[in-house]
Parts: C-alpha cells; structure tokens; sequence
C-alpha cells in the first residue's frame, strides 16, 4: 500500500536566509488524519504548499499517493484538495456559484458541477445559504464552503491548512465532525494546526514542527510517554523564588521540569505520591505557591519539554523563554 504522503529530506531556503523547512522526514498512512502541530512560522504552510504542488523544495523529494510531486505535478492535483489557511472562496458569488465554478475548473460539465455543488451544500449544512452572496456569510460558514470547496472533485488526499484557526469553539467542534466524516469515507488528511487540543483530538499520528525541523513524531499518546508519567504543575506565589523552587524539587523530578514565568511544570514517577513529594519540599523550603495540581501531561507539556516555550506564536514569545538551571 502506498503512504498517503511522504517527505523525505526535505529542505527551503526563502530569501537566501530563512530556512522554513530543515532536513523534513515524515510519512502518513492512508486512510488516517496526519497532524502537523506547530506554532506560527514554523513551516506548517511551507510543507503543504509544496505537497499540493505550490512550490518546489530546494532538495529533497515528496510524494502523494505514491506520485513524485515535483515530477508529476498534474498528475498529483487531480487527486488532491487544498483548503487553505484563508478561505479561498469569491465573496461576490453565492455559495452555490463558488462550487459550481470549482466543478467547471476540474472539467466537470455543466450538469454534473450543478448537481456537485447541490450535494455540498447539502453535506455542509448550507442549502438555505446556498442562494446568498458569499460577504453575507459569517466565517463558519466561509470555512465549510471553503472546506466544502476543496472536495468537488472528491480527493483522495486533502490537506487542511488552520482550518479552525479562529473560529469559536461551537464552530470548531462542527468542523471536527465533519473532518472526521471525511475520514470514515476514506479520505487521508494532512491537517495542520496550532492547537494541541485540536491534533489531540482528530490526528492518528502527529509530527511536532518547530522552526522548520520536525522535532517529535508519535501519536498523542507516544508524545506524552515521552515525558514518563504524570505531571505536577505549580506557581510560586513570588517570580524571586522560582529557582529556589526548581532547587527544592530537584531530586523528585522525573526529567527536567519546564519554567514559564512563575509556572513550573514537573514529570514526577508516582502520581499522587509524587504530588506529595513536592508540597512536603516546597513547604519545607517556606516557598508559598498560588496554585499547584497533578494532571496527565496535556500535548501542551510536552511541546514546552521539547521546545521551552509554549505553542504560541514564537516570535512573541521568544523573550520570555528562560532556561532551565539544571543540577
Ligand atoms: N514566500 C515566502 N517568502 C519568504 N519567507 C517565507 C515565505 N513563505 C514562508 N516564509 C517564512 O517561512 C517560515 C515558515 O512559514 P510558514 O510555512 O508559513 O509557517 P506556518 O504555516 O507554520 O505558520 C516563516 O518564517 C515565514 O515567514
Ligand atoms: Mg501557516
């Protein structure tokens, strides 16, 4: 069985400096949702421009449905949809005119991009909009359009780019449904995404992306063995004693813990006990906390394990990234 996608070495350079995707290796099955989980600028819409054939990779190679990308471009969108980051559709048209124009892009006839668009709107909850002019549309609906637009031609391969960045969470939950529907009819998906909750969620596999380099690769639950057990997560009442706090805990911590601010964020062994553990030494060491919990790692631990900062949007977070005094 060939891999719904693969990359293998891949490398861009823009501008002769900025290097958006460094020496990338992945693979997905088919049949199943790949997750590219990574904060803005990463390089999450790179890769996907160029396994949708936007753009060619400085080195390296990539197929979809076992077809070389760069070699055999055509061949490989006629199997592929693309919803973008923005939706793609024409304000001025109605929705029904959107996919109707899509249809006829793909070589469909008249009759069979009419009866196409029907099915959409139909499948996208969108037969009573269907008539209306796009700009009239609030973005949800936009999303599914666009969404809705990307499967005329029915895709083997569809590569969803943010497709629930900023839409509200009602919102965002529709959409999963919809995505996961996709996915019962055999469709593979290539789904990007800041949200950890959201790759949680919908992705069978998830490849962790960060300054261009794939830095984890797993599924959900792989991603958060790596940081061995349970965390216990605390913040110290005064940003002055987070590293008498960190000193305090050190021997209990199962791996190094993770700092923000006055938050810390330590892998311990057992659980409660070693929930214990760090309230007996911080409480011997006279250091007040505001809050302090035991949780299973969430995907947002680890991704601040693997990369010292929080999936946010790096450029605004690099100044508050601190590093992790060890010993
Ligand atoms: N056409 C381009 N020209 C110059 N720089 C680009 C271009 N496209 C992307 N970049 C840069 O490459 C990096 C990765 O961008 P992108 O793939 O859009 O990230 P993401 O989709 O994960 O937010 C960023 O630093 C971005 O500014
Ligand atoms: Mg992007």
């Amino acid at each position: 069985m060939s891999k719904a996608f693969e990359a293998n070495n891949v490398n861009i350079t823009f501008d002769g400096n900025i290097k958006a995707l460094v020496n990338v290796s992945l693979a997905a099955e088919e049949g199943k949702i790949f997750g590219l989980l990574g904060p803005n600028g990463a390089g999450k819409t790179t890769l996907v421009r160029m396994l949708s054939t936007l753009l060619k990779p400085d080195s390296g190679s990539l197929k979809v449905l076992g077809i070389d990308v760069v070699a055999e471009a055509e061949k490989v969108r006629e199997s592929i949809g693309l919803a973008g980051q923005y939706a793609a559709v024409d304000e001025f048209l109605t929705g029904r005119e959107n996919l109707y124009m899509v249809g006829r892009l793909y070589h469909m006839s008249h009759k069979a991009a009419k009866k196409r668009a029907d099915e959409i709107l139909e499948e996208f909850n969108l037969v009573e909009a269907g008539n209306r002019q796009v700009k009239t549309y609030s973005g949800g609906m936009r999303r599914r359009l666009d969404l809705g637009a990307s499967l005329v031609s029915k895709p083997k391969m569809l590569f969803l780019d943010e497709p629930t960045t900023g839409l509200d969470p009602r919102t965002r939950l529709e959409l999963w449904e919809v995505i996961r529907n996709l996915v019962k009819e055999g469709t593979s998906i290539l789904l990007t995404t800041q949200y950890l909750e959201e790759a949680d969620e919908l992705a069978d596999k998830i490849a962790v992306i960060d300054h261009g380099s794939v830095i984890a690769e797993g599924t959900s639950k792989e991603l958060k063995n790596k940081l061995g057990g349970d965390v216990v997560e605390f913040k110290v009442s005064k940003s002055n004693e987070v590293n008498k706090a960190i000193s305090a805990i050190t021997k209990i911590a199962a791996k190094d813990p993770t700092i923000e601010e006055n938050n810390i964020v330590v892998p311990v062994k057992n659980g409660p006990k070693g929930l214990l553990e760090v309230v007996r030494a911080l409480d011997t060491n006279k250091i007040s906390l505001q809050t302090i919990s035991l949780h299973e790692p969430s995907l947002d631990d680890v991704f601040l394990a693997l990369t010292g900062e929080r999936a946010k949007d790096q450029t605004i977070q690099k100044s508050k990234k601190r590093e992790v005094p060890r010993g």
